[in-house]
């Protein structure tokens, strides 16, 4: 299973370049035994902004196969905040559909079933579509029927002929991960109702260039995408962008709500975006040059603060051994001489080793039991509900250190 590598632009064709590079990169997901340390798997990760069309991906990506597995270790229900978002979400979408009678919603990448449970709660047919078959199981232990599939424009045809169309596609954290874009806008285009909708819930662009976010490239996100790039590629294959709205989950993501092209009107916002996203830059090459810096100034800081740490003899860990750590800890060279262990709370990853670091990672409980000085936080979009969660971290002196949007200690 090779690496895939473009030098042209997944959506529109023209030549991109990247404009950094982070390195060799392992799979941000790849947590690992110590007998596996060896046969460790690596990519190039350097990130392009294609000039013509807006969209942002990676040059390089491993093989689908390798990142999405029947031991992916990200579960949808592993954060009480976004259990909550899908909630709201899975209301706002039964409420939608109130008046289509026997109403179906099909979710790509529908994990473990966090969102459809709700959607199905209110009332309408469900169908999931995920291909990491340990997630899968879960909502099917729910009772969820779920095609384990890469979704694509084949899959979509196959669920159109079985199911008839989907009043409502759902795609929420999952076509950022999907290379082949084309084949997912045109799967979904074939699915969707006439009259239905689709909502596309993704981390967005701008808030990752406004917080120096860099920790959203990784392996797993080979877009990061903006109004203008969905809109762009979602056109080619008869849907329309008409609305868009800021989400504060992810470090800051957008929801695009998208239909059959003439079938619903465009919301104002849709317009507003899009200028907003040409007054900040977002396709222009100038915006990348700043941010690398801003990126390389990130990681000199944060050395320098590990390094006067463990000067000082303080004790160092971290919280979350989230996806989004793996650019980090690779990127600004932190290993275990740095950081003793992150604690998570998520079972498949304890005992392993994170990946490329290879720091090891413990239960969340460790992190009360044998409380650091410092602690890194890696979740830092999950702020607020991880320190209401350990109040006596902070009670005991322990001080919590952050990289975004600045590297420094939490006040
Ligand atoms: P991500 O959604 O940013 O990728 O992060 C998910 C990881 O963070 C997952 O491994 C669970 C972990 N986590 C904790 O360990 N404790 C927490 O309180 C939260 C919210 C997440």
């Amino acid at each position: 299973m090779a690496n895939e590598r473009i030098r042209a632009c997944r959506a529109c064709g023209a030549p991109v370049s990247p404009f950094m590079t982070f390195g060799r990169m392992p799979l941000a997901n790849g947590f690992l035994l110590p007998d596996q340390v060896p046969s460790e798997c690596f990519f190039e990760l350097s990130p392009a902004c294609c000039e013509r069309c807006g969209l942002f991906q990676l040059m390089e990506q491993p093989a689908a196969e390798r990142m999405f597995h029947g031991a992916y270790p990200f579960y949808s229900s592993s954060s009480v905040r976004m259990q909550r978002h899908f909630a709201e979400l899975a209301a706002g979408i039964a409420s939608r559909l109130a008046g289509v009678s026997d109403p179906l919603v099909v979710e790509i990448g529908s994990n473990d079933g966090t969102l459809l449970r709700h959607v199905r709660g209110a009332g309408c047919r469900v169908l999931g579509i995920e291909p990491a078959e340990n997630v899968a199981a879960v909502a099917r232990g729910l009772g969820i029927d779920v095609v384990s599939a890469f979704f694509d424009d084949r899959v979509g045809a196959d669920i159109l002929s079985r199911h008839g169309h989907a009043h409502a596609v759902v795609a929420a954290n999952v076509i950022c991960h999907i290379a082949n874009i084309h084949a997912v806008a045109a799967g979904i285009a074939h699915l969707v109702a006439p009259d239905g909708f689709v909502i596309i819930e993704e981390p967005y662009l701008g808030d990752m260039i406004a917080k120096t976010a860099y920790d959203q490239i990784y392996d797993e996100h080979v877009f990061m995408l903006s109004a203008r790039s969905i809109g762009y590629v979602c056109a080619q294959h008869g849907l329309e962008l008409t609305d868009v709205v800021p989400q504060d989950t992810h470090g800051g993501s957008m929801r695009y709500v998208l239909a059959p092209a003439g079938s619903a009107p465009i919301h104002p916002r849709v317009i507003e975006r899009l200028a907003h996203e040409r007054a900040h830059g977002l396709g222009e090459p100038e915006t990348y040059d700043a941010f690398r810096m801003r990126c390389e100034r990130s990681r000199s800081t944060l050395r320098e603060l590990l390094l006067s740490l463990r000067g000082q003899g303080k004790r160092v860990a971290a919280y979350a051994a989230t996806s989004k750590s793996a650019t980090v800890t690779n990127y600004c060279g932190i290993g275990p001489a740095d950081i003793a262990y992150i604690a998570d709370t998520t079972p498949l990853k304890h005992g392993k080793l994170s990946p490329g670091a290879h720091i090891p990672i413990v239960p969340a409980a460790e992190f009360a039991r044998h409380p650091p000085d410092y602690a890194l936080l890696f979740a830092w979009n999950h702020a607020q509900e991880i320190f209401a969660k350990e109040p006596a971290f902070r009670a005991g002196g322990g001080k919590w250190i952050t990289y975004v949007p600045q590297v420094g200690v939490v006040a």
